[in-house]
């Protein structure tokens, strides 16, 4: 007598690999999770948009391994519901939730101060914080919004770091930016946007800016013990789409992230090359690097041109009368 497989049993038979087989492709398309365990006690973080996303997870990641982490937040009450989750899960109570938005150069002025009333070392900067295709908005100081934020508002608050930085070496600097830099152009005529505005095009000068900045500070930090290295986290699940329009919509979602579900990575996985980049050993004297997926990468066009980035220096540097400090 020949034994027949029940039809309804070949159907489950094959869901299991599909979805057992998806699974395993997006697993592996997310990249590697950072495997060194090493503590970090006693060394000071600050992790500016900590209280979701990529920046959550490197802020819980860091408070396991015993760092004091500084949360430098906008809103104080995602940041403090953020900051118990992390402090019960990781029994680390040396995380603090800091006021500091990015869109005014008060409040980034009014952060540091406090900073360094509260803490003379400081070891790790994350500067995660970022907002994409938003409207168009502005800073306090009218600075249009993605690159006030993601580019400006950064470049204020790690000079106005630096000296602490260089006092706590060897310290890193980390700047999260995004491959769709490759796309940016910095506009010399019309760097704040005003006469056209296209959301994408803005969040990609923006991003552009980060790794230019990173370049040209790694150039000056030279031989201070203090590195910093841009980063790509990959296209990870986050708060980030909330201005994208069709992210606004039940169904829109539900239809980009099924199909974009096995390229999308949690922010686990988003938060991993962030690690790589501040904490590996390797990485000690590596400084100006991109890094994408725990690996350099070279970066080029618009990225590697010295004297845009020496430009873009002294246009911040007016722009946040940083040289009148
Ligand atoms: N997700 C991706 O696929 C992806 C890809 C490439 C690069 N990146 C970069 O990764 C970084 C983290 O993004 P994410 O994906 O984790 O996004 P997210 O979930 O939207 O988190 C962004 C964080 O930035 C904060 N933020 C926004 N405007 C701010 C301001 N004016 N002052 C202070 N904080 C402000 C947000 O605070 P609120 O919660 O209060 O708004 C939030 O904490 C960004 O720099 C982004 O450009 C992300």
């Amino acid at each position: 007598m020949r034994f027949s497989v029940p039809k309804p049993f070949h159907y489950y038979a094959l869901g299991v690999t599909v979805v057992g087989g998806g699974y395993l492709i997006k697993d592996y398309l997310g990249g590697d999770m950072y495997k060194n365990q090493d503590k970090l006690t006693n060394k000071v973080a600050i992790v500016t948009g900590a209280n979701t996303g990529i920046g959550r997870e490197v802020t819980r990641n860091l408070a396991k391994r015993e760092a004091k982490v500084i949360m430098a937040c906008r809103d104080m009450d995602k940041c403090e519901i953020a900051r118990r989750e992390i402090v019960f899960e990781s029994k680390n109570k040396y995380v603090y939730c800091r006021k500091c938005d990015l869109a005014s150069q008060e409040s980034i002025r009014a952060f540091v101060d406090q900073f360094k009333k509260e803490h003379s070392e400081l070891h790790l900067l994350i500067n995660n914080a970022g907002v994409m295709r938003c409207p168009k908005s502005y800073t306090k100081e009218g600075i249009e919004l993605q690159f006030g934020v993601n580019h400006i508002g950064h470049f204020l608050l790690t000079n106005l770091l630096l000296d602490v930085l260089k006092d706590s070496a060897p310290a890193r600097i980390i700047n999260l930016t995004s491959n769709v830099h490759k796309r940016g152009k910095i506009k010399l005529k019309d760097l704040n946007n005003d006469k056209d505005y296209e959301p994408g095009a803005a969040y990609a000068q923006s991003k552009l800016a980060n790794i230019l900045f990173t370049k040209e500070l790694a150039n000056k930090l030279k031989g201070t013990g203090v590195t910093v290295n841009a980063v790509y986290p990959g296209i990870v699940r986050t708060d980030i789409t909330r201005h994208m329009g069709i992210y606004q919509y039940y169904l829109g979602r539900l239809l980009v992230n099924s199909i974009m579900w096995i390229f999308i990575k949690p922010p686990i996985k988003g938060a991993q090359t962030v690690l790589f980049a501040a904490i590996d050993p390797s990485l000690e004297d590596v400084t100006g690097a991109y890094l994408v997926n725990n690996k350099i990468k070279e970066v080029t066009g618009e990225a590697g041109d010295d004297r845009l980035a020496k430009w873009l220096w002294a246009v911040s540097e007016k722009w946040t009368k940083l040289n009148y400090v």
